[in-house]
């Protein structure tokens, strides 16, 4: 009787080199956040081609959204917008600053927060939205903006799937949201086992996520 293959939920591909810094990493006796971490941010940085963007190693997404709203003074009472269709963790991260989550419906089309839905669900009370770019689609970063904007909201971006997503030809990461948290779990485009990267272009944002 054969059995039928095993089909990974998440092969990661891991070569040489990638072994080599992992050994040396442990032979240097650093292996909390040190100068590789340093090293990664600047590169990650670098290869988004924006020298005004800083960029934050986290140990998870999860993390990295989290830190971000905390670092945007999202709390009690205040509302955050976002899409039914994602992880659990995007909604998760406003719970955990007490705020309270209003969820909307996506666009069919690009599978990620309808901006109509938005606009229909801010109140006095909203004080940020997390569009989620699912699974290399963008969400419609051309429209989201200026109407964040206009109501005075934040924007944090749930980038978990989004490395190198474009939006109107731009990468995202480099629009001009408040922060893009990217994901580096086992079935990301890249990864590190666990881990994420906060990516913001305000010093003192940058200043505060740390
Ligand atoms: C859309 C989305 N947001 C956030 C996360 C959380 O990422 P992490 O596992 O790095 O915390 C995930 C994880 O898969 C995700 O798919």
């Amino acid at each position: 009787m054969s059995s039928a293959p095993f089909l990974p939920f998440a092969l990661p591909d891991i070569g040489d080199d990638e072994v080599a810094e992992v050994v040396d990493t442990l032979r240097s006796g650093w292996v909390t956040t040190g100068p590789k971490t340093r090293r990664f941010e600047e590169d990650f940085a670098a290869w988004l081609g924006d020298p005004s963007l800083h960029a934050l190693a986290v140990n998870s997404a999860t993390a990295g959204l989290h830190l971000a709203l905390e670092a945007l003074g999202i709390g009690p009472g205040d509302e955050v917008i976002t899409t039914t269709h994602t992880f659990t963790a995007t909604a998760e991260v406003v719970r955990y600053l007490g705020a309270d989550v209003v969820l909307v419906d996506i666009d069919p089309a690009t599978l990620c927060i309808d901006v109509d839905a938005v606009e229909r669900a801010i109140t006095p009370r909203t004080k940020a939205v997390i569009p989620v770019h699912y699974a290399g689609l963008a969400a419609d970063m051309q429209r989201l903006i200026p109407l964040a904007r206009k109501h005075g909201l934040k924007i944090v971006e749930d980038a978990a799937h989004a490395l190198p997503t474009t939006c109107g030809g731009r990468l995202i990461g480099t629009l001009d949201s408040d922060a893009t948290v990217f994901s580096f779990y086992a079935n990301k485009t890249i990864t590190t086992g666990e881990g994420g990267m906060v990516v913001v272009r305000d010093e003192a944002l940058a200043g505060a996520s740390r």
